[in-house]
């Protein structure tokens, strides 16, 4: 394939992944991604795409994670810059693949960055549709707060990007906002 759609990787990702909260984390990283793409004026659709098929095989392989992704990927077609990035969110953790482009650290960033927001907004009476970055900055101080969330590695992916924790959360937010409803994230 020329391009990864977010149709295209939608349907990858939906012949390995049927949990439900792993279909609903695809979508929050999915749309994290989006924002972070029309952050840095990149591709939106080929980093939603990315960001929905990033954790293709932990269902089938969660102590093989990312083992089981390259090949299979490869032979569907899916373009190499696509698969680099996808290796890439596993760094320190699954594999030695360093992210290097925007996409790449984004990814990593924000994969882990997702689960506190929404977390943060599964809380909330109107969900994520005003949540603001204050309020988001405050759960993200409180260490006890979705205490399994990996804040170090979170901060190491900003570091990555160059950028603050509050700016990426801001964006993170908003993308997330577009999309409040497929996420679940409306309240009562
Ligand atoms: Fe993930």
């Amino acid at each position: 394939m020329e391009k990864l759609t977010l149709e295209e990787a939608k349907k990858i990702n939906a012949t390995m992944v049927t949990e439900e909260h792993l279909i609903l984390h695809a979508a929050n990283v999915s749309a994290a991604m989006g924002a972070m793409a029309d952050h840095f004026g990149e591709d939106k659709e080929e980093w939603e795409a990315v960001g929905w098929l990033h954790d293709f095989d932990y269902e089938k392989y969660p102590e093989e994670h990312l083992a089981h992704t390259e090949e299979p990927l490869r032979e569907l077609g899916v373009p190499e810059a696509d698969i680099r990035a996808i290796l890439a969110h596993g760094y320190g953790l699954c594999n030695d693949v360093k992210p290097e482009t925007n996409m790449e650290k984004s990814l990593f960033t924000v994969d882990e960055l997702t689960g506190i927001v929404q977390a943060a907004a599964r809380m909330r009476p109107n969900g994520i549709t005003d949540m603001e970055l204050k309020s988001f900055m405050k759960k993200w101080k409180d260490k006890r707060f979705a205490a399994k969330c990996d804040r170090p590695l979170i901060l190491q992916g900003c570091e990555m990007l160059g950028m603050d924790i509050r700016d990426v959360a801001a964006i993170v937010i908003q993308g997330m906002k577009d999309h409040a409803e497929e996420l679940q994230l409306t309240g009562k």
